[in-house]
C-alpha cells in the first residue's frame, strides 16, 4: 500500500487510475476541481484511504496551495500522477496571466513535481507519472511565443504541451542527481475519457469520434497502475500505449530542457505570487 497523488483524477484516465488505486489498497490523493465528483469518490470509499482536493491547476497560486496542503498531511508519497488536462479551441488567458493549457498541462506538472520531490523522496520506490504525449515524430517549441499569443491554436497547444513534458522529464534528471525519484513519461494512446474542454465544431466532431473509437479506460490504466508497482530502474522513461521508447532522441534534448527551465523559472519570478512550494 502506498499514497498516490492524481492530479484530474476526478474524471477519465485519473479516475480510472484513482479506483484502480483503491481497489488495490493504495491511499489516494485527488485533485481536480469538480468538487461533486470528488465527494462522490470519497463517498464510495467510506472516507477511510481516499482525499479530495478541489483545486483550479491553471493557477500558480493554487498549485502552491495544494503542494502545500499535500506535503503536510501526506509526510511520504509514494506516486505523483499528473493527469489534469482541458483543451481550449480559443485561447484563453487564466487571471495570472498564461495562456491556459501552457498553465495546466505545463507549469502545473512543474509546480507538483519539484514540490512534492521532498515527500516522494521519503518513499521506497517513489516515482512521479507524467501522462502526456511522448512519442515519434515531436512538435517543435515555439521558443520565441511559448503561449501562443499570436498564432494559437489549440491543437498546436496541445501538442507543444506534449513536447513540453518531454523536456520537463529530461531536465528533472540532471536538476536532481541524487534523487531516487523515477520519472516516467506516459503516452495511453485514444482513449474513450471525457476529454474536458470548450471545443468548436470542427474539433468537437474529432472528438466524439474519439470517444467513439478510443479504446476503455482500464486499458489504458494497467499500464500506469504497473509503473506505479514497479517504477523503471532508470531515471527517466517513456512509454507508448504500454510499449518503451528511447528518451535520448532530439525530442528530450537535454539543452532545450535547460532552456525550458530557464524560461519557466523567468516566468514564474515575474509572477507576484507569494512562493510556498
Ligand atoms: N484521452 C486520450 O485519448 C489521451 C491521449 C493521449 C494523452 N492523454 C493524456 O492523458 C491525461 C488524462 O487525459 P483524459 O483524457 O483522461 O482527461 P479527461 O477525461 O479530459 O479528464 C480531465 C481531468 O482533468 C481535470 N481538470 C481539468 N481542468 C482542470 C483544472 N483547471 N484544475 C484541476 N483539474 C482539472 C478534470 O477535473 P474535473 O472533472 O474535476 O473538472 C478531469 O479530472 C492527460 O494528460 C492527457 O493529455 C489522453
Amino acid at each position: 500500500m502506498g499514497t498516490v497523488v492524481i492530479t484530474g483524477g476526478t474524471d477519465g484516465i485519473g479516475g480510472g487510475l484513482a479506483r484502480a488505486c483503491l481497489d488495490r489498497g493504495d491511499r489516494i490523493v485527488v485533485v481536480g476541481r469538480d468538487e461533486a465528483k470528488g465527494r462522490a469518490l470519497v463517498a464510495a470509499d467510506g472516507g477511510t484511504a481516499a482525499t479530495f482536493i478541489a483545486a483550479d491547476l491553471s493557477l500558480v497560486s493554487e498549485n502552491r496551495r495544494v503542494v502545500a496542503e499535500i506535503a503536510q498531511r501526506f509526510p511520504v508519497v509514494d506516486a505523483v500522477v499528473l493527469c489534469a488536462r482541458f483543451y481550449h479551441s480559443r485561447r484563453t488567458v487564466t487571471s495570472e496571466g498564461f495562456e491556459h493549457t501552457f498553465a495546466l498541462l505545463y507549469l502545473s506538472r512543474f509546480l507538483l513535481g519539484e514540490g512534492l520531490l521532498d515527500n516522494l523522496e521519503r518513499a521506497d520506490q517513489p516515482v512521479i507519472v507524467n501522462v502526456a504525449g511522448p512519442g515519434p515524430n515531436p512538435v517543435d517549441v515555439h521558443w520565441d511565443d511559448v503561449q501562443l499569443a499570436h498564432d494559437y491554436d489549440g491543437t498546436t497547444a496541445l501538442m507543444q504541451s506534449g513536447r513540453l513534458n518531454n523536456l520537463l522529464g529530461a531536465g528533472f534528471v540532471p536538476r536532481h542527481p541524487a534523487a531516487r525519484t523515477r520519472y516516467v513519461l506516459v503516452n495511453p494512446g485514444s482513449t474513450a475519457t471525457s476529454f474536458a474542454g470548450e471545443y468548436d465544431a470542427s474539433v468537437a466532431a474529432h472528438i466524439e469520434s474519439m470517444k467513439r473509437f478510443g479504446k476503455p479506460v482500464a486499458q489504458s490504466v494497467a499500464p500506469i497502475a504497473r509503473v506505479i508497482e514497479s517504477p523503471p530502474r532508470e531515471p527517466l522513461s517513456a512509454f507508448v500505449e504500454g510499449g518503451r521508447i528511447g528518451v535520448d532522441d532530439a525530442a528530450f534534448a537535454p539543452a532545450d530542457a535547460a532552456r525550458l527551465h530557464d524560461l519557466t523559472e523567468g516566468l514564474l519570478s515575474a509572477l507576484a505570487v507569494p512562493r510556498e512550494a
